[in-house]
This record gives C-alpha cells, structure tokens and sequence, in this order.
C-alpha cells in the first residue's frame, strides 16, 4: 500500500485537487491523506464541499490581511508534524501557492518525495505572477513526480535541466473538473437580470495588481460598459479585502455591474460557459474559458498560459487603463475580430488527468496526454 499525502490551501488548488482526491481513493494500492493549510477559509469550504471532500487535517491558518511571511511560517510550523507522523511515501502538491511552496521546503527539509501537479509552468519573471512564478520554479527544483499538464510545460522543465524520467504529461486536472460542473439546463438568478444583455464575465485578484494597476482595470471596464448599454457585468469578487475596497470605490456606483459573492465552483464554470467574454487576471479561467469558446482579455504582463494566446481565445492586455479599455471595445466592436477569438479549443487536457496521475502513482506506468491536431 502506497501512502498518498495531499497538501493544498486555496480555492484553485482545491478545484484542481479534489478531483485527483476522489480518483485515488478509488485506487486499492492507495491510502489517500488529505491535509488543507486553511491558506483560504471560506472559498476553499466551498470546493470542499462540491466535491464532498473532508479533511484527516486542517491547519486552519487563514488570517485577515495576511502576509506571505504570516503563510510561509504557519505552514512550516503546521504541516512538520503531520509529516512526521503520517510517513507519506509521496506528498503531492499543485501549482505554484505559497502553500505549495512552503509545504514544498518542508518535505525537503524531512527528505520526503514530493509530486508536483500542475509543474512546469513559467513566466520567467519572478515579480509576475507575484510570488508564484518564484515558488514554482523553487517546487521544481526539489520535485520527485513533475505531472507537467502540457508538451510545452513538459519542455520548460527539460530545458532548465530536470530528469526527463521525471515528468509526465497528463493533461490539467480542471478539465476533469469541468465535466462535473457544466450543464446545459443550469439557472440562476443572476442569469435571469442579465437577460439578453450580453454577458461580461470579471474576476481580479493577482498580488502585484493591487493598489494603482487594479484601479486602472476596473476604471477602463467602467468606461466600455458605460459606453454599451447592450451589456451587464457579472463580477464575483475575491474575498480579499484589499480587492474589495477597490472595487467598491470604482466600479461600486455602475448598476450595469452586479458585483457579488464568490461563485460555487459549479455556478461558476456555468456562468463562464454563457459568457460573452472575460476580463480577469485569474491562472484557471484562463484554461476554462477556452474551452467554452469564450474570449478572455488577461489583465496581466505576462502568461504562463500560452497555449491559450497561440490558440487565438487569449489575449494579454496587461494592467494600463487605456490599452484595457481599446481591446474591451474593439472586441464588442468588432464583430470578426471577436469571431477569431471565439473558437471553442482545449489546448489544456482531455480530462482524464487525474487518471493518468493515479496510474503513475499506483503502478508507475500511464498513457501521456496528446491534444488533438
Ligand atoms: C492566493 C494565492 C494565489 C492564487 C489565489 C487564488 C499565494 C501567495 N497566493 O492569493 O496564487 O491565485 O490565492 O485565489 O499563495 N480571504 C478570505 N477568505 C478566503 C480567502 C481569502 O477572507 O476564503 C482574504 C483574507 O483576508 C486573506 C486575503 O483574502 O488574507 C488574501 O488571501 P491570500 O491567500 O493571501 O492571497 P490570494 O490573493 O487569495
Ligand atoms: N472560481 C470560482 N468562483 C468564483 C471565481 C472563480 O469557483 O467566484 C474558480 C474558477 O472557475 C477557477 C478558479 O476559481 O477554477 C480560479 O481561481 P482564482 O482566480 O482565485 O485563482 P488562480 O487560478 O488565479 O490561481
């Protein structure tokens, strides 16, 4: 029997995680550990319970306002024990988190394999993302399974020197979540006000866009949706408050935005899949709405996602307000132009990635992902 420690602490790690939790317990080698750092509170109980997933652990450490210091020592002191008691033959980790990172540094300090799902993505600039390129590339470095979810993150890896042995490529476990989620008779009443309006898809969030970059975002949205009355904004807002004061202050008095509280994850995917288009600076709506045939304009300098930008369904604008606001026109605008963007395509998986990790993990032998031609 092979013991299975998953670590994870925020709303897309769980997204991404929870479905690979409900694979490997179906696997007769695998004993399956779940331990959540509480790196998120509430948006993390909401996948938890989506995927009726409940913790052995819960470090619980979430504070207000919290700081990458206040995460890093509270994981480290935390999850130490847990580890030395549990005796985990692998701890699997996602992504690029500080829980990542720091669960990471402590499996390396107690000499325990680690399996990275979701390795391999890069930016090459460690100031964007803000801090999760740095941990990502630091989590590549100490990794024992690198479960590389494309060809390209595949190379990446290669091309800074990682055992080839060592990666995998199986395809990005949110397309297995996907297929749990959308449905062609879902309602809500969000829906409903939006009514034939075209449907403008927000979210915001990323670290280094606090502060005067988030401002020029949201001031840019106002100005498109202000100026075209045939659209309503569906915004479900971050609970970090830092977003929120901003988002209060400049998009607060529009009533063609209705800001409100984070999505299910199942509502979520199924407003995405209505969308006309999206602005965000989100990672994972980045590899969802592509799938759904959905536009999406990354607010953002840089992508690790550039499958999506080659496909033709992402474009970066990054964070200034008038580049922001010309790509947002132009593409309700432009009738041709959003019809090259438009074009359903699933550069990220097939979902059946949570398959292939469970079989490298319980049988050391899988079939790697290949998208379509
Ligand atoms: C974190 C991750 C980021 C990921 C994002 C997904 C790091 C450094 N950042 O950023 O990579 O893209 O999650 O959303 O790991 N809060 C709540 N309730 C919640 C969640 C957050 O109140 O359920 C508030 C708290 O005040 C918290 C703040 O949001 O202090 C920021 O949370 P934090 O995890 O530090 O940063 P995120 O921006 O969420
Ligand atoms: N999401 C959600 N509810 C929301 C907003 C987003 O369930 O109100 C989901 C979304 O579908 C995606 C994930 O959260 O799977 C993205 O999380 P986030 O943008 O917080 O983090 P990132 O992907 O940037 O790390």
């Amino acid at each position: 029997m092979k013991k299975i420690m998953t670590v994870f602490g925020t709303r897309p790690e769980a997204i991404k995680v929870c479905p690979l939790i409900n694979e490997l317990k179906k696997r007769k080698n695998i004993d399956v550990i779940v331990c959540v750092t509480g790196q998120h509170r509430q948006m993390l109980d909401q996948v938890l319970n989506t995927f009726n997933v409940q913790p052995d652990y819960d470090l619980n450490l979430m504070k207000n306002k919290q700081t990458l210091f206040d995460i890093t020592i509270g994981i480290l002191e935390g999850i130490k024990n847990i580890i030395k008691v549990e005796q985990p033959d692998v701890v699997l980790i996602h992504g690029d988190t500080t829980t990542a990172f720091a669960t990471a540094l402590a499996c390396f300090y107690l000499q325990t394999p680690i399996g990275h799902v979701e390795a391999g993505l890069r930016t090459y600039n460690i100031y964007s993302p803000y801090p999760e390129e740095f941990n990502r590339q630091v989590v590549s470095i100490i990794s024992s399974y690198n479960f590389a979810p494309t060809q390209l993150s595949r190379e990446n890896l290669i091309s800074e020197g990682h055992n080839p042995e060592s990666i995998y490529i199986t395809g990005n476990t949110v397309i297995d979540a996907m297929e749990h989620t959308v449905t062609a008779n879902y309602n809500h009443p969000e829906l409903d006000w939006i009514g034939d309006s075209k449907m403008i898809f927000i979210t915001a969030h990323r670290r280094e866009n606090l502060g005067e970059p988030m401002r020029h975002m949201f001031r840019a949205i106002r100005r498109v949706l202000d100026e075209h009355v045939d659209c309503k904004a569906i915004y479900p807002i971050h609970m970090n408050p830092l977003v929120r004061e901003i988002a209060t202050e400049e998009l607060g008095e529009c009533d063609r935005i209705h800001i409100i509280e984070p999505l299910d994850v199942l509502d979520c995917h199924n407003f995405e899949a209505r969308s006309y288009l999206c602005l965000t600076d989100s990672g994972g709506i980045q590899e969802e709405c592509p799938s759904y045939g959905v536009p999406v304009l990354v607010m953002r300098d840089t992508t690790e996602r550039p499958e999506g930008v080659n496909a033709g369904t992402l474009k970066l604008v990054g964070t200034d307000e008038e580049t922001i606001y010309k790509n947002f026109k132009l593409l309700l605008e432009d009738k041709d132009y959003y019809n090259t963007m438009s074009n359903a395509c699933n550069p990220y998986g097939d979902g059946k990635a949570c398959k292939r990790i469970a079989d490298i993990l319980e049988y050391g032998v899988y079939e790697p992902w290949k998208p379509e031609k």
